[in-house]
């Protein structure tokens, strides 16, 4: 094992893909698989590595806060599964780009200067046990070439002709005249995580055209040689619903903990506090109230959202408002409920959860909430997608909410664990790996 702050092994996951094939409405990595996000599962089998690595996630830019959270969900139950390591493994989240090879290039820029062996994996990729990835560094650091895992092909392969779509056929049907049968024996199915020396990889990838698929065509473009090695048939990429679906069957048969098997439901609390500001105009439980005092705050001071926030992360065992949405983070400045609320929904369903409902009580003199009240909960209920219940009461002019001061606002929130993410209908042998 080596000092994590000087590693000699970097892990590149690339995880910054949009999951159009998937098309479950959020990036693939993001997709919960047995309850938690596909990039966790990811990030475990990483961690999970003999040699402490530098591990470098690539996401998309609006998915930062929540790799943060899935990155240090990892690293904690990494350093309490192996209390003997070292230290817990350092990973490190970084904007991708719009394809695969820039979301790369943008991993390889932080490298850390000690770092002589880099490993490129595809977040996709889930399932993929960290003895794999321990593998192809033995492998890179034996041979001092580019190594990559493959698979014998084990369908018969033909080359054909240009497929033409077919009016009036079955949708989705293609026709083509079959060229040829390629020689299997030749044939491997590639996988991820490739390795490669790192000055080999950092050189081919800067003089690299953009169209490669993969880093080992980009290396073996180079002019350098690329070996493969065996593959582990758990590094399937989960590409469509029925891969989707296959890994979740996997990790049920291999008796993973599922925590969206456990329904009992998780509350939470959550309590926000904003002085009156006489410059500012008031929103208030995602509303405008025109002619009322303001609050003052980074965002607009909605007391009432924030608290339902902190109410549904801490539910979810997210942590909190400021360790999601930071102070410095310019799509809040003067950003309304909805920004918050949606934001924080997201990060509650990748966390395998749909909220059963929330109730938050505004404390203040002003405003008089029940002319609005409808409104509000109709608003609150929309953006959450399920009932949100809004009270008011003073305090008998006691207290800083009594004097006039600002307004509070007290929220709890249910949150129910969301069953398997998908049930897609599927051939009985696609679970059929032999495991
Ligand atoms: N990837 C990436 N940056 C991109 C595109 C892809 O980091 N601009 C990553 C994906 O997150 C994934 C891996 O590369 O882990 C393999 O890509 P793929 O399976 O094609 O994922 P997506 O591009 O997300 O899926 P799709 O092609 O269906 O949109
Ligand atoms: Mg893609």
């Amino acid at each position: 094992m080596t000092d994590s702050s000087a590693p000699l092994v970097a892990v590149i996951v690339v995880a910054a893909g949009s999951g159009t094939r998937l098309a479950l409405g959020q990036p693939k990595a993001f997709v919960p698989l047995q309850g938690r996000p596909m990039l966790t599962h990811a990030l475990q089998g990483v961690a999970g590595m003999r040699e402490s690595a530098q591990i470098i996630v690539v996401v998309p830019e609006d998915r930062v806060a929540q790799a943060r959270l899935i990155a240090a969900q990892v690293s904690a139950e990494c350093a309490a599964d192996a209390p003997a390591r070292a230290s817990a493994p350092a990973i490190e989240i970084v904007v991708g780009g719009s394809s695969r090879q820039e979301s790369v290039q943008r991993g390889l820029a932080r490298l850390h200067p000690s770092v002589e062996i880099v490993l490129v994996h595809d977040a996709a990729r889930a399932l993929t046990p960290a003895a794999l990835a321990d593998a192809v560094v033995d492998a890179v650091r034996t041979t001092g070439h580019g190594i990559i895992p493959g698979l014998a092909v084990s369908d018969t392969i033909k080359r054909v002709a240009v497929a033409v779509a077919v009016a009036d056929a079955v949708p989705g049907a293609r026709l083509g005249t079959v060229l040829g049968t390629v020689d299997r024996s030749e044939l491997a199915a590639v996988q991820t995580p490739q390795g490669f020396p790192r000055h080999v990889l950092t050189a081919a990838v800067a003089a690299a055209s953009p169209e490669m698929t993969d880093d080992a065509a980009i290396v073996a473009a180079a002019g350098h040689p690329v070996r493969v090695i065996d593959g582990h048939p758990l590094a399937f990429k989960i590409t469509t619903r029925a891969d989707l679906n296959r890994a979740e069957h996997l990790l049920a048969a291999a008796g993973e903990p599922a925590p969206a098997a456990d329904t009992t439901p998780r509350i939470g609390t959550g309590l926000d506090v904003h002085a009156f500001d006489d410059a500012s105009p008031l929103w208030l439980a995602g509303l405008h109230w025109p002619g009322e005092r303001g609050l003052s705050g980074h965002s607009d001071g909605d007391a009432a959202v924030h608290a339902i926030c902190d109410a549904l992360l801490a539910a979810a065992g997210l942590g909190d408002i400021g360790s999601i949405f930071g102070t410095a983070d310019p799509r809040l400045v003067d950003a309304h409920g909805d920004v918050f609320l949606t934001e924080t929904l997201a990060l509650v369903h990748a966390a395998g959860f749909r909220v059963g409902n929330v109730s938050v009580q505004i404390i203040g003199n002003r405003p008089k909430l029940s002319p609005r009240r409808a409104e509000a909960q109709n608003l609150l209920s929309g953006l959450l997608k399920a009932p949100v219940t809004v009270s008011a009461t003073t305090t008998d002019a006691l207290g800083f909410t009594g004097r006039g001061e600002g307004i509070a606002a007290l929220a709890s929130a249910v949150l129910v664990p969301r069953g398997p993410a998908l049930s897609v209908p599927r051939a009985a042998d696609d679970l059929n790996l032999g495991l």
